[in-house]
């Protein structure tokens, strides 16, 4: 992925995930911690692997409800709770 794909998926997700939120949302927290969402879910949170569900075009209280019910153990999957559990309410409203 050159430079300038990946700068612009970091604002995208950026965006993508701080529009949602009520508290004043960090959004260079949030583009730095989204950088390692891509890995799996694929640039700007398109996926091309059917393994991992596009994020992109979700709405972001969804996205929000979703990390924190797999941190919470209500939702469940492996992969998902190793990432969630590490984030804070803060960390996943600056998303
Ligand atoms: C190691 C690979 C991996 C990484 C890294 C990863 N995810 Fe996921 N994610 C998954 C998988 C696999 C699923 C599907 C889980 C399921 O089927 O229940 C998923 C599901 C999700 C969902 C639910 C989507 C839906 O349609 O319900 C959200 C939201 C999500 N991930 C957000 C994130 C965020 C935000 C990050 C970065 C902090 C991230 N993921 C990093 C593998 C990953």
């Amino acid at each position: 992925m050159n430079l300038s794909t990946k700068l612009i998926s970091r604002i995208f997700l950026g965006l993508l995930f701080s529009s949602t939120v009520l508290a004043a949302p960090d959004i260079n927290a949030g583009k730095e911690s989204a950088s390692v969402c891509f890995n799996c879910h694929g640039a700007e949170g398109n996926s091309t692997n059917s393994n991992f569900p596009t994020l992109a075009g979700q709405k972001p209280a969804y996205l929000a409800n979703q990390l924190r019910a797999f941190r919470d153990g209500q939702r469940d999957n492996a992969m998902m709770k190793n990432i969630a559990s590490s984030l804070s309410n803060k960390d996943i409203n600056n998303f």
